[in-house]
């Protein structure tokens, strides 16, 4: 399945190539082939159990045993360890947050730093340019993770992997549970993430928040493709979308 239009002469900052992914004999992914191109974002969707975290744990060499062949800026990454998967340049936010709870904002920030890359395009994230980002977080920089609320804990997460200066964000439903005012803030930082040139993999099941992030969506059904094309025509096409998503 072509995953659309994108000029010629770009690598693909990630891609996916008939990756088959396992929890011990229970095969979760089937084939599933996808590219995100230098300073895109790609939305991945689909039900509950699709297989969204699955792919992106697979990404990152967390837990699935993977098949197939998973490259990032043209390297084979599958095998090596997620520690090395992040320190090549992708910045991973889990569905389940893992802020340090005992910590306060400020110290979150500070365990996520990491040197950019020599070839780095924009300048390195710091507290300051998060805050601006992120508004909520500046005035809550001495609360402890435990005292901030569930949306505030979501951006925390965000920013403190943006700490890491990451050339591809994998994010796992950041939307999820968030009050729909959080949902918003939440869609203009990262679409501001993007603008400043970082690649972009989110899983999500709120359409409406995929399509202010994204140009381009894959739409997995029981671990397989069912769609690749951009979000205008994803959104033009009712069957595929009451099919395979909640809507
Ligand atoms: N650690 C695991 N061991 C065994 N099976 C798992 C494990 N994690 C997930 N699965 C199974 O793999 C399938 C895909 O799960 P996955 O979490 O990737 O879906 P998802 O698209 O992220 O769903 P959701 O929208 O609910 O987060 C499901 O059938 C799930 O039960
Ligand atoms: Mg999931």
């Amino acid at each position: 399945m072509s995953p659309g239009p994108r000029p010629e002469t770009q690598t693909p900052m990630l891609c996916l190539r008939d990756v088959d992914a396992f929890y011990g004999r229970a095969q979760v992914l089937f084939g599933l082939t996808l590219d995100v191109g230098t300073g895109e974002a790609l939305a991945l969707l689909g039900r509950n159990g699709a297989g969204k975290s699955t792919t992106l744990k697979s990404i990152m060499g967390l837990g699935p045993q993977v098949r197939g062949a998973i490259t990032f800026r043209g390297r084979d990454i599958v095998g090596l360890p997620s520690d090395e998967i992040a320190r090549l340049g992708i910045g991973y936010v889990p569905e389940d947050r893992r802020i340090f709870r005992d910590l306060t904002v400020i110290e979150n920030l500070e365990v996520g730093r990491r040197s950019p890359p020599d070839d780095a395009s924009g300048p390195p994230w710091t507290p300051q340019r998060l805050f601006d980002l992120f508004p909520n977080l500046a005035t809550l920089r001495n609360r402890r993770g435990d005292e901030i609320s569930g949306g505030e804990q979501q951006m925390l997460a965000l920013a403190r992997t943006l700490m890491g200066n990451p050339r591809l964000l994998l994010l796992d439903e950041p939307s999820e549970g968030l009050a729909p005012v959080i949902v918003e803030g939440m869609a203009r930082a990262v679409a501001e993430i993007k603008a400043g040139g970082v690649s972009i993999l989110l899983s999500e099941q709120n359409l409406a928040f995929a399509r202010a992030i994204a140009e381009r969506a894959a739409v997995i059904e029981h671990g397989r493709l069912r769609y690749a094309g951009t979000m205008a025509e994803l959104m033009a096409d009712a069957a595929i979308r009451h099919a395979c998503l909640a809507v």
